[in-house]
């Protein structure tokens, strides 16, 4: 039996703010039981749903030092669909109505979870043989595992792994309060380390001492050891290549099931979804106040409104592609200008966009379920979830070839019938717009196509069976 405890700042259903928090909490179900025992443990925010937080059973508590502060650690503790939750608790840290806020404050929190968590191992009566951390927020844990805890007995032996859901964000702070607040001496401050362009790096300090680094599909893995993508670490994951690989995500395939989805209007499966999908449609043009029409055009958007989303190109040729055929349906939060766009179109055209700029579950489902294609195109996209969730509802996806949108989504060829979806390559406006209008094309005049490459969609398997037995692989291989 191999012990994993999985760390990260977020998961489902307690908390999410994106992607991350979908795999972390979803990703534990699918392994062996009878070979693996993997446990999460994130933060005890207080803004996790009451429901979830009265249900939560108290275990132990003590206190650490953090820079001159002496901190109380609580830990808590709750099993949910099988796979048990540790929850850090320090109101001080975890307090607030959202995770995250601004970059100093987080610095701090996260060294004190990363603290909070390995000092609460010996505690819990669990000893993972892997700690395996997610993004940023758990950067230092490989490094303090390393450099501090290795000289307790207990810690010996404990192998940690680094997955970057993002290297976009780094944890980077000024080195000299990084020193303070982590309290780790001097020479942990070195390029070679923890440091980066005079800053301190979390996830740098975390890809450096983890034993093997991975990120959520094989071309982002490839991509980050580039210019481009590598957000000036590319260097270091050029030379951190033997130990690095990419696993790609899957999706709950429970909780997104289009036939017995409790959110979305009308249930459908991949027999039935040309008799049934359309109603969701239908519905929803209802419930937004869009022309009622089962036959039109409707493209979809959930997402963080942020540049990684490809948003400007949107942005670009947004009346271009709220044609009067095109019904086009946004949800999301995120940069104003962003909102401020999506709001405007509405307003503008309003019998045929509907921007929601809020953040629902409920709402999330209902667009997967009703669109006829779904827009994804990112500038980057470690791997993305929104597609495989539109794949498994029988909605297109219109992706630019990058990240795990490149592994997942294949491009239609009409020639072949072979395809799921819709890609372009260049980060360009025109690009997009036409790849969009050739889809509306084979919506409109070619439906038997178009139904056979939903049909091809909702065969594809992006449940985690197989990727759970890649890490699953990676788990044994330490
Ligand atoms: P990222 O993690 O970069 O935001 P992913 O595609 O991996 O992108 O995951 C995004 C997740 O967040 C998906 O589950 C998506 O449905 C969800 N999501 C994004 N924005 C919203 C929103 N406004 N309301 C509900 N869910 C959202
Ligand atoms: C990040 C990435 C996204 C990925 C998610 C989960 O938020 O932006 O592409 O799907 O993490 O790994």
């Amino acid at each position: 039996m191999k012990n994993v405890l999985l760390i990260a700042s977020e998961a489902v259903p307690f908390i999410k703010t994106g992607g991350l928090a979908d795999v972390a909490g979803s990703l534990p179900k699918y392994f062996d039981k009878t070979k693996f025992d993997v446990r999460v443990m994130i933060p005890k925010y207080t803004c996790i749903p009451w429901e979830y937080r009265e249900k939560m059973v108290y275990k132990t508590h003590f206190y650490i030092d953090l820079a001159w502060r002496t901190q109380y650690v609580g830990v808590f503790e709750l099993e949910w669909n099988g796979v048990t939750f540790y929850f850090i608790d320090n109101e001080f840290y975890f307090g607030g109505n959202k995770p995250y806020s601004w970059i100093h404050e987080d610095i701090e929190k996260f060294a004190f979870f990363s603290k909070a968590a390995l000092s609460a191992l010996p505690v819990l009566g669990f000893r993972p043989d892997i700690i395996h951390c997610n993004d940023w927020q758990t950067g230092l844990i490989p490094v303090y595992l390393k450099e501090r805890f290795s000289q307790g007995e207990f810690y010996q032996g404990i192998k940690s792994i680094m997955t970057i859901h993002n290297l976009k964000f780094q944890g980077i702070w000024d080195l000299k309060k990084v020193k303070d607040i982590t309290g780790l001496p001097d020479e942990y401050f070195t390029s070679d380390k923890l440091e980066a362009y005079d800053d301190a790096n979390y996830l740098k300090g975390g890809i450096v001492y983890a034993d093997r680094v991975t990120t959520v599909s094989e071309t982002y893995a490839e991509e980050i050891k580039t210019p481009f993508y590598g957000e000036n670490l590319d260097g270091l994951m050029r030379a951190r290549s033997n130990v690095l690989s990419g696993i790609v995500n899957g999706i709950d395939y429970d909780e997104y099931n289009p036939e017995t989805d409790k959110r979305i209007y009308n249930n459908y499966n991949q027999v039935t979804f040309r008799k049934e999908k359309w109603k969701n449609k239908v519905a929803l043009q209802k419930e937004l106040g869009l022309t009622e029409d089962k036959g039109k055009f409707m493209i979809g958007l959930v997402s963080r409104l942020t540049d990684q989303k490809g948003l400007d190109l949107v942005a670009y040729v947004m009346d271009q592609l709220c044609a009067e055929d095109v019904q086009f349906v946004v949800l999301g939060t995120g940069e104003e200008r962003y909102e401020n766009m999506f709001r405007h179109y509405d307003w503008k055209y309003n019998d045929r966009v509907s921007a929601n700029i809020y953040y629902s579950e409920d709402m999330s489902h209902k667009v997967y379920a009703a669109c006829d294609a779904f827009l994804m195109p990112s500038l980057f996209e470690p791997c993305g979830l929104s597609q495989l969730m539109s794949l498994r509802y029988g909605t297109v996806p219109i992706v630019r070839e990058t990240g795990g949108l490149k592994d997942t989504v294949e491009p239609y060829n009409e020639y072949e019938g072979k395809g799921t979806g819709f890609s372009f390559a260049n980060y360009n406006a025109h690009e997009m717009l036409g790849i969009v209008n050739y889809a509306k094309d084979v919506y409109y005049n070619h439906k038997r196509e178009w139904n056979k490459i939903v049909d091809r969609g909702m065969k594809t398997d992006f449940s985690w069976n197989s990727s759970a037995r890649k890490y699953e692989e990676l788990y044994n291989s330490l």
